[in-house]
């Protein structure tokens, strides 16, 4: 049984190839957080839908999770880059499971469009109190570098 889990959101399937690779290389547990009404596709519906959202720190009902968070000690939190901050699911799934962070290490990736992180790492930091928040990877679109992931994995004391 494994103590990592890889927590993520994708709207188009780019974080979710993040997702999959991480947790073959870890053996790792996954977990797709999954809003309860799906996103738009036409990409500016999305785009101005999410604009409004985040400025109004919204947070989206999500499915419920099926998974022991207590089982775990290292979660990896994964999501697009959207408006250079976590997508609305992923903030859900922070703010209902924040007593599931505590004192647990936490680690930030993310798919872009150019924007690299953004203030992503920081905003987790924020949100997740009491959890040591380890080096995060930002990965542009959805052409995987499978070996600079394995190097950051590698680099990652857990
Ligand atoms: C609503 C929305 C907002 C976005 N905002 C940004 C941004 O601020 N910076 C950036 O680099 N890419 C941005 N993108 C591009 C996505 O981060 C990128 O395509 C990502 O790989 C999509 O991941 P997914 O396939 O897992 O949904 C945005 C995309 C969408 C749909």
């Amino acid at each position: 049984m494994s103590n990592t889990l890889i927590v993520y959101y994708s709207h188009s399937g780019n974080t979710r190839k993040m997702a999959k690779i991480i947790t073959e290389q870890l053996h790792a547990d996954c977990l797709e957080i999954i809003p309860q009404k799906p996103y738009p596709q036409a990409y500016n519906a999305v785009v101005n839908q999410a604009k409004h959202e985040i400025s109004q720190n919204y947070q989206p009902d999500i499915k419920d999770i099926q998974i022991d968070l207590n089982k775990y000690s290292t979660i990896f939190i994964g999501s697009p880059n959207w408006w250079s901050t976590i997508a609305p699911p992923i903030l859900t799934f922070i703010m209902q499971n924040q007593n599931h962070l505590i004192n647990k290490e936490v680690i930030p990736f993310c798919t872009h469009g150019g924007g690299g992180f953004g203030h992503i790492p920081q905003d987790i930091k924020r949100l997740c109190k009491n959890a040591t928040v380890l080096n995060g990877f930002a990965n542009y679109g959805s052409s995987i570098n499978l070996q600079e992931v394995k190097k950051w994995l590698s680099k990652l004391d857990i």
